[in-house]
């Protein structure tokens, strides 16, 4: 029997299509008062006024009456680092006290830190954690999360992160959809320090062909000390090679030219940007790489946030993300991020939920299936409390969502 799941009442908000909203399309939201939406087996069959719904009466479903309440698609949170071992609350208080973000990485702490910590977990004990963190995010509304390895640094690990990643992607009853990205090349791990060429050729050599077929995105930190853009370059290929779709930290601490490698490589996406050149903002948006901006990273390490009306205005597709991670940032909230984007970035509140939904599922390669409310489209979605949704930002930093439906089914409700 089919299962289905109908909202009456609905003020529906959403952007419209199958790709990334560019530009001032972003600000262009559809708004339908008194609507309706109906999922049917996961994937929505209605949207549009109450009146032009068809209800079956042979078959049984659930009904949800809005009460006037905004629905949006569900988020996607398209960066984040859900997979890791411990935390690192001493070194968020060294950077409180003036350490900056390269110096303790540099010193042996940062990253390498949360190496040690992940490679001595299980990948049962990995999945388990983040499973906490995914409880979390579906509270605030998130229906797809992209999630990175990048902790493992060493074949077996990253390996083992993939298939913590896998599982938690396979767990039946599962409240998102999750979207794997092998990060092996995060920074290079202790045992390769001043080593860098020898730990690209390994992965070169051995890692990426490990990971082949195990993640859908091959992402690079490409930083000054790190990664810088000959090596990013030749890992990018190598990665592509092997059928990755690329993603790259790109120009976050330093300005590198992450960016314009990034619109070199045909990547889906660079992210933070914190740092990036007029030239490479130019050339992502003509070669239509997502920017993806991290508002809760800049705020957490005291940095200038991404400049966000620069892509916008040059004709970019924006997309916001919370970067969740143990180290330069440790939150993953919506509400947060909704917050800094509309105060400090000066995305108009539409653009934001754009990012948030549509310009962050083409940033996972998702943007025909999820990330706006059409038929066809998988049934993620979110209704907030309130009628109107420029209640968002205007409620700082606070969680607006009443009930979080992923394929038609409530996995989340406030009350
Ligand atoms: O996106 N900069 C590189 N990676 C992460 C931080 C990882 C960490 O500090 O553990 C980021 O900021
Ligand atoms: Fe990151």
């Amino acid at each position: 029997m089919q299962k289905k799941l109908i909202i009456t009442n609905a003020t529906v908000v959403t952007p419209v299509g199958n790709s990334a909203c560019k530009g001032a399309d972003m600000a262009k939201l559809t708004v339908i008062e008194n609507a309706a939406v109906k999922v049917t087996d996961g994937i929505i069959t209605y949207v549009g006024p109450a009146a032009g719904l068809i209800i079956d009466s042979d078959i049984d479903y659930s009904l949800i009456d809005a009460e006037g309440r905004v629905v949006l698609p569900g988020f996607v949170d398209s960066h984040t680092h859900l997979i890791f071992g411990g935390y690192r609350p001493d070194e968020f208080s060294w950077r409180l006290n003036g350490e900056s973000y390269m110096s303790i990485m540099q010193r042996g702490g940062g990253i390498q830190s949360t190496v040690n910590a992940t490679r001595s977990e299980s990948c049962d004990a990995l999945a388990d954690k983040a499973q906490w963190f995914i409880n979390r995010m579906s509270e605030m509304g998130v229906t797809t999360v992209e999630a990175k390895s990048g902790y493992g640094l060493d074949t077996e690990s990253e390996l083992k992160m993939l298939e913590a990643i896998d599982c938690l992607a396979s767990t039946p009853g599962q409240k998102l959809n999750i979207v794997s990205t092998f990060l092996g090349a995060h920074a290079v791990p202790k045992e390769y320090k001043g080593r860098t060429g020898e730990y690209v050729e390994l992965m070169i050599n051995e890692m990426i062909p490990a990971a082949k077929g195990k993640a859908k995105f091959f992402d690079i930190f490409t930083e000054k000390n790190v990664f810088e853009i000959e090596d990013s370059r030749k890992l990018l290929k190598a990665a592509r090679e092997a059928g990755f779709e690329l993603k790259l930290h790109a120009d976050e601490i330093v300005t590198l030219g992450g960016a314009e490698l990034a619109a070199e490589m045909g990547a889906v996406s660079a992210d933070h940007l914190l740092h990036v050149s007029d030239e490479g903002v130019k050339q992502m948006a003509e070669k239509g790489v997502v920017a993806t901006l991290l508002p809760l990273t800049a705020f957490a390490l005291r940095e200038p946030f991404a400049p966000a009306r620069k892509f916008i205005e040059a004709g970019a597709a924006v997309a916001l993300a919370t970067d969740l991670n143990p180290g330069s940032c440790f939150s993953g909230s919506i509400p947060l991020t909704i917050a800094l984007a509309c105060i400090y970035m000066n995305m108009t509140i539409e653009e934001t939920i754009t990012a948030l939904t549509l310009n962050g599922a083409a940033a996972v390669g998702m943007a025909d299936k999820i990330g706006s409310i059409e038929t066809g489209k998988q049934g993620d979605l979110v209704m907030l409390e309130f009628s109107n949704y420029r209640m968002l930002p205007y409620y700082v930093g606070m969680n607006c969502v009443n009930t979080t439906i992923h394929k038609g089914n409530i996995v989340y409700e406030a009350r």
